[in-house]
């Protein structure tokens, strides 16, 4: 937990300056508390109705609190909403004509993994969730085991425990999901990263980011070309 706290300090007093990062420290800490009483817990169950639909424990209310608290340094666990995630993926399939069935799924930062069972009423090739936090990991493969749906068409789901800014991505053609993983520092590492890989292995990447608080970091990107998107995301594709 320090190391983490650490961290986060270090990177934004890096690029802000020591008085910035101790005040954004305090303000997160405060974030937190705030978000612990009873009432902001309530209203997290707010995002459960997918969780009812299936059976499933996605909700962001069932956090334990060192998991919150370690959100707060890195970001906070906070599921994709199932209609927004339906309509991010019909945009995407509109606007670049793919084919899903040769396509892996891939989100960066996939908690519980809500967005790997709503990927699988798509027929992906497969479908890859990576998760930094062990216990919201152990929370995703339970899930991919429960989950059941008559509109499942993608079997193949694994998740992964790990730090997405080290992951190595398959050299497939891919389906890249954010939902505001990474800071702005471990961001431009995973498209790094990214560029190398597109730059050893050409192939078709799409990314989808959804709240794209740092679209200046995927928009610099020279591997990659925005293709559309709302307020609510954006969307790329590897040049
Ligand atoms: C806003 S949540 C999105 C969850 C999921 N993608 C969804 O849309 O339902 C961001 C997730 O990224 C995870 N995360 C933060 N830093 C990470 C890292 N370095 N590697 C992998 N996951 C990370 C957080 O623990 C959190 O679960």
């Amino acid at each position: 937990m320090s190391r983490s706290a650490w961290n986060w300090w270090n990177d934004i007093a890096h690029r802000e300056g020591r008085l910035a990062a101790t005040r954004q420290l305090f303000v997160a800490l405060w974030e937190f508390i705030r978000d612990s009483t009873p009432e902001r817990r309530r209203r997290r169950y707010g995002d459960a109705g997918f969780d009812w639909d299936h059976r499933v424990d996605t909700t962001s209310a069932a956090v334990d609190w060192r998991d919150r608290l370690l959100g707060a340094f890195h970001s906070p666990y906070q599921p994709t909403e199932a209609d927004l995630f339906h309509e991010m993926l019909d945009a995407l399939r509109e606007k670049s004509q793919i084919d899903f069935h040769d396509f892996i799924f891939i989100d960066l930062g996939s908690g519980k993994g809500r967005t790997l069972l709503m990927a699988s009423d798509y027929p992906f090739r497969r479908i890859v969730g990576v998760e930094l936090l062990p216990a919201l990991h152990r929370a995703a493969q339970e899930n991919l085991e429960k989950y059941r749906s008559e509109s499942q068409k993608c079997f193949a789901m694994e998740a992964i425990c790990a730090d997405a800014t080290e992951f190595r991505f398959p050299v497939e053609p891919t389906v890249l999901y954010l939902f505001n993983p990474l800071l702005e520092a471990g961001l431009k590492k995973m498209i790094a990263n990214l560029e190398e890989s597109l730059r050893s292995h050409p192939r078709a990447v799409y990314v989808l980011y959804h709240n794209p608080l740092l679209d200046h970091v995927l928009g610099d990107s020279a591997a990659l070309k925005t293709i559309g998107g709302t307020h609510q995301y954006a969307m790329y594709t590897s040049r």
